[in-house]
């Protein structure tokens, strides 16, 4: 089992992984029903403990901004249709995980998502994927809890994972994975801090050397580990990670889409030689989600 929480016993770096293919294309799903209708998270009630207050127009025009800025960055964007009854479809980096291999293939893991209502999200994306011809694996009961790509985060262009356990995830799901895909690295980081509760809120992979990332979301493996892995790591400063900066989205090594209001972030992506695409997702913030939290990579 290749499953690692500390950067001394990982024996391998990214470049000694093998290469995979970065996605293609992009699953969105219409936010017809979107609402906050329980506290999932830290980011869901106010101040005074009631629940956060949608405008459901406003929210469909940020969501419709959101897809056509990844159609103009030049992805394939495929939508699932609204569902009445499903608030949270919208955030579909969470039903499943899709994994690329080696080889160009992909398959993805099935969610078991910890709040019931979100449930039912699962079948969806098994028939979208299976009608895609992507093969769509289920994780054992007994690991418990899974978030799919919530928690799970490939690395850019190489067969390693970077996971969230602890909160959403379950440790025994993602030992449940490394023992189905024993040719991938695991690297699993612990969640001390709730108000960044998936690992996509605290670290946004954006080629094989760079991520950004939410220093206070780890604890002090989980930064070292980041930093072996990502050699060129840009730390985010909380207020603009509490803007969801960390929960921005780079699929091509180059364009970053992400919430707008965080300029540290943009420059220092800037300062790379990235383009930063900033986009409006105040609407989905309410919900703890933004950009990350609303595709999935394929
Ligand atoms: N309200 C949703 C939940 O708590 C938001 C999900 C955001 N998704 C994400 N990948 N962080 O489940």
């Amino acid at each position: 089992m290749a499953l690692f929480t500390r950067p001394s016993d990982w024996p391998r770096r990214p470049s000694d992984c093998a290469p995979t293919d970065r996605p293609r294309n992009i699953l969105l799903a219409d936010p017809g029903f979107f609402q906050v209708e329980e506290a999932q998270n830290a980011h869901m009630t106010t101040g005074d403990g009631s629940l956060q207050q949608v405008d459901p127009a406003e929210a469909h025009r940020q969501w419709s901004a959101l897809k056509s800025a990844w159609e103009d960055v030049g992805f394939e964007v495929e939508v699932l249709p609204a569902v009445p009854g499903l608030a949270d479809l919208c955030f579909t980096a969470n039903p499943t995980l899709v994994i690329p291999l080696p080889g160009g293939e992909r398959e993805g893991w099935l969610a078991r998502m910890l709040w019931e209502s979100r449930r039912p999200e699962a079948a969806l994306h098994e028939a979208f994927f299976q009608e895609e011809g992507i093969p769509i694996h289920s994780i054992p009961e007994s690991a418990g809890f899974f978030e799919g790509g919530g928690d799970g985060l490939p690395h850019p262009g190489r067969h390693l994972l970077h996971c969230g356990a602890g909160n959403r995830t379950n440790p025994a799901a993602w030992e449940a994975l490394a023992e189905k895909r024993p040719d991938m690295d695991i690297l699993v980081y612990r969640q001390p801090n709730e108000n960044f509760y998936h690992l996509d809120t605290a670290l946004a992979p954006l080629d094989e050397e760079t991520a950004l990332y939410v220093p206070d979301a780890f604890d002090e493996e989980g930064r070292d580990l980041v930093h072996a892995a990502f050699p060129k790591a840009i730390p985010l400063k909380l207020e603009e990670a509490m803007n969801f900066a960390g929960n921005a989205c780079c699929h091509d090594g180059e364009h970053v889409i992400l919430q707008a209001g965080s300029p540290e972030a943009e420059s220092a992506l800037r300062e790379r030689g990235f383009v930063p695409i900033p986009v409006e997702t105040g609407e989905f913030l309410k919900s703890g989600g933004s950009v990350r939290c609303l595709v999935q990579g394929f």
